[in-house]
């Protein structure tokens, strides 16, 4: 009986090169054995070769092609049998590929969804620690993972793109990806490496700590997003029975605290009633006039300062709107939003995300520039709540212009105008919430505030953070379009 050992690099393709060529030479599931590498105790050398492919093309659907390209990283040591009696019969009845019902079919998207859920936390909790010098040419970077399937081959290259400019290395006990001088290459997996802690770890501590809230501490949901079995590897994790044992002592003072101290989103509230006022625009021409109005608004001093007020720019028929906080620099002396450093970041990642910036309307909660001088150069402040009010009527002017389907509020400030709260955007990113008339609105951290994470790492996994956010915007938005 043939026996094929597959290799424990480009296992997946040798897969599916293997399997055409047995179904080609009319292989019964039970004709044939599987293993990759050392799994079985079998080496490469010592498989069968399969047999040489005879018939032409093989047609076989997409789906069982992409699925059968995950499923091969799953630990099972069955997986390669199970996905090929699967295309023995999937060959005669290529309609099994839809039948939700088929028992093989849900052994094999369960396992494939295993393998991609090991793939994102991959990508989501390697943690590098630096061990070349700092002043070297490329920085140097290694970690240690243990993922629960043999996702590193498949996790790689999202580290090769994201960390691009640094040589680094991952190494598992399975395989280890080593990334030097912009070439990636896989070996051997080795055994745990000695990794002193560094600056990072403490990094990820702190951040970790301050993202938590204890008023929302939820165990189970936290096991869930970061299982037990990660915790090893990852520094902020050693935080975790502290912040829970804490978390009612916390929440306690919160609530002792809260009486005497005015929060943010209170300030923004009593603003709000200050703003009802004032007359609201009532702006004639539709988008375009309201745009002149904006022009010449001098609801707040803010203007005095300015170049020009910055409206939104976009489709009047667009189904999704984005709102940041106020022009920068760049953005007050170009006349539209989004077009400095924050904004090139914001389009690197709307196209990552499949969002075409020209099909989005975007625009500022407040749209004056405000800014303190130091020396020639003009460095931005944030907006008060009084600011934020009395740019809030033209904001939800645009939007009841618009009528968007979905508005995405980039950070706290535009968080506040759209939802009348302004507590802690990092807590709250991610959600929905109610915004003007009803209006959907999706929280997520601002691109300046990506800009300024100091740490590279931490910088990278909150960018992907951000984009998987504007991803769940789309996902929203097709669903909606759907039903
Ligand atoms: N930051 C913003 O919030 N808006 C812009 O238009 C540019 C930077």
């Amino acid at each position: 009986m043939p026996h094929i050992a597959l290799p424990p690099t480009g296992t997946a393709a040798a897969w599916r090169e293997a399997a055409r060529a047995c179904l080609s030479a009319r292989l019964p599931p039970e004709a044939v054995t599987w293993s990759r590498g050392a799994e079985a105790g079998v080496l490469f050398d010592e498989g069968e070769a399969p047999p040489p492919v005879k018939a032409g093309p093989i047609r076989v659907p997409a789906a069982f092609v992409e699925m059968a390209a995950q499923v091969c990283w799953h630990r099972d040591p069955q997986r390669f049998a199970r996905l090929y009696a699967f295309l023995w019969r999937l060959r005669l009845k290529p309609a099994l590929m839809e039948d939700a019902a088929d028992p093989a079919l849900v052994a094999l998207r369960g396992m494939e969804k295993a393998v991609r859920r090991d793939i994102h936390k991959t990508h989501a909790f390697v943690r590098f620690r630096e061990v070349g010098e700092r002043d070297a040419p490329r920085r140097r970077f290694a970690a240690w993972f243990e993922p629960q399937h043999l996702t590193l081959e498949p996790s790689a290259p999202f580290f090769a793109r994201r960390f691009g400019d640094m040589d680094w290395l991952i190494a598992t006990p399975d395989l280890t990806a080593r990334f030097e001088g912009g070439v990636l290459r896989l070996e051997e997996g080795a055994p745990r490496p000695e990794l002193t802690a560094d600056d990072a770890e403490e990094l990820w501590r702190t951040y970790f700590r301050n993202i938590f809230n204890p008023a929302r501490a939820n165990p189970a949901r936290m096991l869930a997003e970061m299982p037990r079995r990660y915790w090893a590897n990852l520094p902020e994790a050693q935080t975790i029975p502290d912040l829970l044992r804490e978390a009612e002592g916390r929440v306690r003072a919160m609530a002792e605290a809260a009486p005497k101290e005015a929060p943010f989103y209170a300030r923004a509230l009593a603003a709000r009633r200050e703003e009802a006022a004032a007359p609201a625009p009532a702006p004639a021409g539709g988008l375009a006039g309201l745009v002149r109005e904006i022009e010449g608004c001098r609801r707040c001093p803010l203007w005095e300062g300015a170049t020009r007020a910055v409206a939104g720019e976009g489709p009047v028929d667009a189904a999704l709107a984005l709102v940041g906080e106020q022009p920068g620099d760049g953005e007050d002396l170009g006349g539209r939003p989004f077009v400095g450093p924050a904004g090139q970041l914001l389009d690197g990642v709307l196209r990552e995300a499949g969002i075409a910036r020209e099909r989005t309307y975007l625009t500022n909660a407040v749209k004056h520039f405000k800014y303190t001088l130091k020396g020639r150069r003009r460095i931005h402040q944030s907006p008060s709540g009084g600011e934020i009010a009395a740019c809030r009527p033209w904001l939800l002017a645009e939007l009841a212009e618009l009528r968007p389907k979905l508005v995405v509020a980039l950070g706290a400030t535009a968080a506040a105008a759209l939802t009348g709260r302004g507590e802690g955007i990092l807590k709250r990113r991610g959600r929905i919430e109610e915004g003007p008339d009803g209006l959907p609105v999706l929280l997520t951290v601002h691109p300046s505030f990506l800009l300024r994470l100091p740490d590279p790492v931490l910088r990278e996994t909150e960018t992907e953070r951000f984009r998987e956010d504007l991803v769940a915007a789309r996902t929203w938005l097709e669903a909606q379009q759907a039903a």
